[in-house]
């Protein structure tokens, strides 16, 4: 089973901003910017490549906040330790769960599902850590926000990354497709 990231972040490496806002992001309105029609950066492909979405509890809130519930009938798995409930108006194919990165990964493999894609910084940061994730597509925006929530924190071991493929888009979108290689050298020890 392949895991998979496809995020975009601002220059300085931000998912949103503190509030969870992303007005920086053009087209996270809905509306598709200018210099962009028809151009929708290899998400909807990527979205029909995936069986299952796995999405931190405040992806999801932030997802529920705009009323319309964007993912049809795709598999969707919302995790969180304190979310009593899923909203009563979504569709039956989300479900709430609260496993590990591993346990999670291991049922959905035993399962059958082929292709997944992690959301939401916590979250990717969890699965990362877990040594789980196999491709980071990135599309970075040029906007420095200087404070907000970041993609990536703390590792227990470096990552290093082979590089895939760049694609520049005329709005100055930088989209990055990385191979994850996990564990290739030690962190040093904190002084
Ligand atoms: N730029 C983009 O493309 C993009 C994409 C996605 C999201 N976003 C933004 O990112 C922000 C959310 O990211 P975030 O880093 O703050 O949070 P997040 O990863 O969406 O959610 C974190 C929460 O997920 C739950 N969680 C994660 N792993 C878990 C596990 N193994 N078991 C149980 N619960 C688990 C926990 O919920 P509990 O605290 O309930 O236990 C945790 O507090 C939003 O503002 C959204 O707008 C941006």
């Amino acid at each position: 089973m392949k895991v998979s990231v496809y995020i975009a972040t601002t220059l300085d490496g931000f998912i949103a901003r503190d509030n969870g806002e992303l007005d920086w992001l053009p087209g996270s309105d809905g509306a598709v910017p200018a210099d962009s029609e028809n151009e929708d950066f290899g998400f909807n492909a990527f979205m029909r490549s995936i069986d299952v979405l796995v999405m931190g509890r405040k992806t999801y809130e932030l997802v529920i906040s705009a009323g319309v519930w964007p993912y049809g009938d795709k598999r969707v798995i919302v995790l969180s330790k304190t979310l009593p409930k899923l909203s009563d108006d979504i569709p039956n194919t989300v479900e709430l769960r609260s496993e590990s990165p591993g346990d999670l990964c291991d049922e959905l493999k035993n399962s059958g599902a082929m292709h997944l894609y992690v959301d939401g910084g916590k979250t990717i940061q969890g699965f990362l850590n877990s040594g789980l994730i196999d491709e980071i597509i990135i599309t970075r925006v040029p906007v420095l926000i200087g404070t907000g929530i970041p993609l990536f924190g703390p590792l227990n071991n470096d990552k290093c990354l082979n590089h895939i493929e760049t694609q520049t888009y005329k709005n100055g979108f930088v989209q990055t497709k990385y191979e994850v290689v996990n564990a290739c050298r030690q962190a040093p020890e904190p002084a």
